[in-house]
This record gives structure tokens, C-alpha cells and sequence, in this order.
């Protein structure tokens, strides 16, 4: 038997703590024609495949706001920061998944530098702190 203390408190909350991909399904490179499927849309699959096993969650939505450096993806678990990456491709798939897990077991909830994949790297558009955050943070992103 769970003891409450072990439940959820809500019924979303345990996939609310799991590391999440988001992907955009809309996605194309610039200059690319509107053909199906999007460049987005293979790389939700391709994520999803990289994920299956693993306590990654990956959840595909139409645009992060990133559509010219696209395709985009983001990722953040509970209590992370979020971050966004552009510029990736269905050859990255692995490397969101590794990122997704890397953050996951952030203790600072910071996606670390060190042994972060190379399209997680140069890809990076942005880092959105939680929630919470209080405070100054003053490390730069490498
Ligand atoms: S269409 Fe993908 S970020 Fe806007």
C-alpha cells in the first residue's frame, strides 16, 4: 500500500517532475516549402523514439516562438530551469533525450556545460528560470 506521503498530490504530478521535451511540430528551416511532414514533426518522432524506456516525457505543440531558427524543441523537469534550442534537426533526437536526463539530475537545476551534446550546445536560444527563482544568478551558459 502508498502511504499518502508517497501519492502524487495531484494525478499530473509525478509527469509534472519527469523531465519533458517539447517539440514543434510546425517547424521548418527557412526558405524550406510547406511540405509535409514538417522538418518539426520528424524530429517529434524521432525524439519520441530516442525516448521510449527512459523516463523522459516528450510532447509534441505547434511553435515555441522560435519559427526563424527553428526546427525548436525545450525541455525543463520540476523545478528546472527551462531552456529552448533551435537550429536542430531529426539527428538530434538522442541529444535532447541526454540533455532531458542531464537536467533532470541537475541538483541545481541547471543544465550542465560539462558533457552537455554538442546540438545542445550551439543550438541554445534561450534559458527561463523557475518559477521560484529568487535571487541573481550570475553563471553564463558554458
Ligand atoms: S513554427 Fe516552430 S517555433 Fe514557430
Amino acid at each position: 500500500m502508498t502511504s499518502s506521503s508517497d501519492a502524487p498530490a495531484t494525478p499530473n504530478a509525478a509527469a509534472a517532475a519527469a523531465p519533458t521535451i517539447y517539440v514543434c511540430i510546425t517547424c521548418k528551416r527557412a526558405g524550406d516549402p510547406d511540405t509535409e511532414p514538417r522538418p518539426g514533426a520528424i524530429l517529434a518522432a524521432a525524439t519520441a523514439q530516442a525516448a521510449a524506456g527512459t523516463a523522459v516525457s516528450v510532447r509534441p505543440l505547434r511553435c515555441l516562438a522560435n519559427c526563424t531558427r527553428g526546427p525548436s524543441a525545450a525541455m525543463r523537469c520540476n523545478g528546472s530551469w527551462a531552456y529552448v534550442f533551435g537550429g536542430l534537426d531529426a539527428t538530434c533526437a538522442a541529444a535532447l533525450v541526454e540533455g532531458a536526463q542531464l537536467l533532470a539530475g541537475a541538483a541545481d537545476g541547471i543544465l550542465p556545460w560539462r558533457g552537455r551534446p554538442e546540438p545542445l550546445k550551439r543550438g541554445l536560444i534561450a534559458r527561463v528560470p523557475p518559477i521560484d527563482f529568487a535571487g541573481v544568478f550570475e553563471g553564463a551558459d558554458e
